[in-house]
């Protein structure tokens, strides 16, 4: 596998690959890697001939009371479990090399970025889009893959590269979770044991909502804002956590809906102590 950290050597690397007929899948990243990233990687193994991967802590992103400081980084060890995966290139460009002296542009994908995160977090989505959009750019993959953990950016980037007919297949890859049922996170090594234990409660209530839809006809529809006011009134029972959102959602476009389908999804933030965590799900699977 080879490392590289400036733009031109990333494109001249992908300019050689695609020259010499290879497709490329591109698993963009912030590192601090768990399980769920790996799966993204050999989920790319089987979609292209050459995996890049990169890891790029984006500034853009983060709020100005957000943890871009001290958001894990890990290096030595990213590149110790890409031992594990078929990796062809990691890219991990510094955030001069990104955002030179100047830089002065913005994606913004409107509309789907004005609900849920968005409104927790503005601005946060035009970073992933245009941090997104210069990665696609500089790699130039024919495929990309993204986690349906972050459901919201899934959707906003499959939007941006519709919208900007940009040739690249956007894939989403299901939620990996640990053995008790909690998304891995890079955020996750924040929790203190106690409220590893609260954060249960997102996947907990998940499941709640499941089986209370699996008891329902079908056909008669469940009051989404009873589910919502239970599900949040649950959530927040255990110690330390408080709700951000609690909403259910279209699958497609982050539409509320008021009467549950096949294509409702359960999306919740909360904040465990100080730190900041999201869950997601069909609710009829
Ligand atoms: P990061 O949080 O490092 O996540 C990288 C990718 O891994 C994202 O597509 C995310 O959805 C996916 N992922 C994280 N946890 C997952 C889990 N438990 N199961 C499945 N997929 C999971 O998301 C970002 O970085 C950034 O916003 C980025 C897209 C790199 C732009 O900066």
């Amino acid at each position: 596998m080879e490392i590289i950290s400036t733009i031109s050597d990333m494109v001249a690397w992908s300019q050689r690959t695609i020259a010499a007929g290879r497709t490329i899948a591109l698993v963009p990243t912030m590192g601090s890697f768990h399980e769920g990233h790996l799966q993204l990687m050999r989920r790319a193994a089987q979609e292209a001939e050459t995996v890049v991967v990169s890891i790029f802590v984006n500034p853009m992103q983060f709020g100005p009371q957000e943890d871009f400081a001290s958001y894990p980084r890990d290096l030595d060890g990213d590149v110790a479990l890409l031992g594990n995966v078929r990796v062809d290139a990691l890219f991990v460009p510094a955030a001069g090399e990104m955002y030179p002296e100047g830089f002065a542009t913005r994606i913004r994908v409107e509309r789907l970025t004005e609900t849920l995160c968005g409104l927790q977090r503005p601005g946060h989505f035009d970073g992933v889009a245009t941090v997104v959009g210069k990665l696609l750019h500089i790699v130039g993959p024919r495929v990309a893959v993204f986690g349906e953990k972050d459901l919201q950016q899934l959707v906003v980037i499959r939007r941006l590269v519709k919208d900007l007919n940009w040739g690249v297949r956007i894939i989403g890859h299901p939620i990996v979770r640990e053995a008790d049922g909690l998304a891995m996170s890079s955020r996750n090594r924040y929790l203190a044991a106690g409220e590893r234990q609260s954060a249960l409660s997102l996947s907990r209530a998940l499941e709640t909502a499941r089986q209370r839809l699996a008891g329902e006809e079908e056909d008669q529809g469940l009051d989404a804002a009873a589910l919502i006011a239970d599900l949040t009134a649950f959530i927040e029972s255990h110690p330390g956590v408080r709700v951000e959102y609690v909403s259910l959602v279209d699958r497609h476009d982050l539409r509320a809906k008021e009467v549950v389908d096949r294509d409702t999804v359960l999306a919740m933030a909360v904040r465990v102590g100080k730190t900041r965590l999201i869950d997601n799900g069909l609710l009829i699977t």
